[in-house]
């Protein structure tokens, strides 16, 4: 059977015979050329046939073997290791190697990734004197990413970004000063003195101690507490395709340096319909705020006067493997920090929800924020701050696609098309000839 799928435009009769592109197998993927579109015209004069796909809801931008997700069966791989297996066994720093190089590390290659990382946690003195500028209010996500977009002109050389020897050193940057703007960002708002990154303790207990660490006192990171926080990183590192990889890859196909496209990637990160998604699901259970409030929230969800965060996702449309990690791990934090009305609220709503038909006919699964909220908020950070936790790792994955994209001989500066619908063209009125 030929790979081809054969097109009969009704307006001509012609019949076209396009070539079906696959992934690694069938089942990862297949799809026709959208320029293969073009050749199907009713005229000489005709642009040719575009595929008209609003939000790309069926549009593969780009190939990648970086991240597997099968939204139906609820999987999702980083370079072919199941996201379950990875949570269990690895860590964030492992995981980000992974993503950026193809291949879990060796011990030495490891050690070598950890030591330049830990090296470049610190950011330049006057960065800080950038942070201080700001209002005593402000939120932490608008701090990192006009601060990430500043230390493009720390750095004139990494706008050489088709040097691989530069981006290396940009990733080294990029992974480890975000945790260090990061908790500057918080520590500004809450009028302690920064602490300096350390560098005896592993990338997430260091970060808790930058966050948590109180002028005059040690402060010894709880182990558990660490290794939950690392494996919410983990789990956040990369997610294909989603807004903000498209926002890096999109931004960076004009080759500008990374500071920017990650500022610009960590910008759609920050809407609620993304990244800010943690932070209305703690809103939200705050406002139902007793479980004998779930069935009245729900009715209001179901009237479509709100909706229920932390719910439903592009892809999956079971249920989504991070979140099934993030709850067992919100059970095993709680036990530590104490237990708070926020997971019974969270547990009851999902109990309701995945019995309700609303939610079960338009597939409506709790997704990673659901749970991750939760979490955060039992290891002492405050709300606004979960969008940045999600940016801190979110960079590996950036960063990743942005290389792919970069390494891509088929891929050019991003520049999507439209359908036009606006006025044909008319003549210039002068001002008071207008009505
Ligand atoms: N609560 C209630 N109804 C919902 C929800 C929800 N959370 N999500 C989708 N629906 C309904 C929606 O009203 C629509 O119903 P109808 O067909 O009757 O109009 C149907 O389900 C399909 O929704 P959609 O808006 O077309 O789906 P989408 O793929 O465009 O949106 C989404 C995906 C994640 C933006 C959406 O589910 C949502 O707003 N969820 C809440 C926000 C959230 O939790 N975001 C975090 C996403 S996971 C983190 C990440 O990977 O970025």
């Amino acid at each position: 059977m030929p790979d081809t799928l054969t097109i009969i435009d009704n307006r001509t009769g012609k019949r076209y015979e396009v070539p079906i592109l696959y992934g690694t197998y069938p089942t990862y993927g297949a799809a026709i050329r959208g320029a293969d579109l073009r050749q199907i015209r009713v005229s000489e004069d005709d642009f040719g046939l575009m595929s008209y796909d609003p939000a790309f809801l069926n549009t593969a931008s780009t190939k990648s073997s970086i991240t597997f997700i099968d939204g139906d069966r609820g999987i999702l791989r980083y370079r072919g290791y199941d996201i379950a297996e990875l949570a269990e066994k690895s860590t964030f720093l492992e995981v980000a190697y992974l993503l950026l190089h193809g291949e879990l590390p060796t011990i030495d290659q490891l050690e070598d990734w950890t030591c330049w990382i830990k090296r470049h946690a610190f950011i330049h003195e006057n960065v800080k004197k950038f942070m201080d500028g700001f209002r005593y209010d402000a939120h932490p996500m608008g701090i990192l990413v006009s601060t990430v977009a500043a230390l493009s002109t720390f750095y004139p050389e990494s706008k050489n970004v088709l040097d691989p020897a530069v981006r290396r050193k940009q990733a080294y940057r990029l992974i480890a000063k975000l945790p260090t703007i990061a908790a500057f960002s918080y520590r500004h708002r809450m009028g302690f003195p920064y602490t300096y990154p350390a560098e005896d303790l592993g990338f997430t207990g260091n970060f808790l101690k930058m966050m948590f660490e109180r002028p005059g006192r040690t402060y010894e990171p709880h182990p558990v507490l660490t290794r939950a926080l690392d494996v919410i990183f983990l789990l956040h590192a990369d997610h294909e395709q989603n807004c903000s990889a498209n926002a890096m890859r999109s931004v960076g196909s004009s080759h500008p340096d990374p500071y920017v496209a990650v500022a610009a990637a960590a910008a759609a990160l920050y809407g609620p319909l993304h990244g800010g998604a943690n932070e209305q699901v703690l809103r939200m259970l705050h406002d139902i705020g007793s479980i004998d409030r779930v069935p009245d929230y729900i009715r209001r969800v179901k009237a479509g006067e709100l909706r229920l965060m932390g719910f439903g996702h592009r892809v999956y449309k079971n249920y989504d493997p991070r979140a099934r990690v993030l709850k067992e791990m919100a059970g095993q934090v709680l036990e530590i920090t104490g237990s708070t009305p926020l997971l019974r609220i969270a547990l009851e709503l999902e109990r309701i929800a995945l019995e309700d038909d609303y939610f079960i006919s338009r597939k409506l699964y709790p997704n990673v924020d659901f749970y991750s909220g939760i979490i955060c908020q039992a290891l002492g950070f405050p709300t606004d701050m979960f969008p940045v936790l999600f940016a801190i790792p979110r960079v590996a994955g950036w960063l990743a696609q942005w290389q792919e994209m970069l390494e891509d001989p088929e891929q050019r500066i991003a520049r999507p098309r439209q359908v036009y619908t606006g006025p044909d063209l008319r003549e210039y009125v002068p001002i008071e000839d207008r009505s």
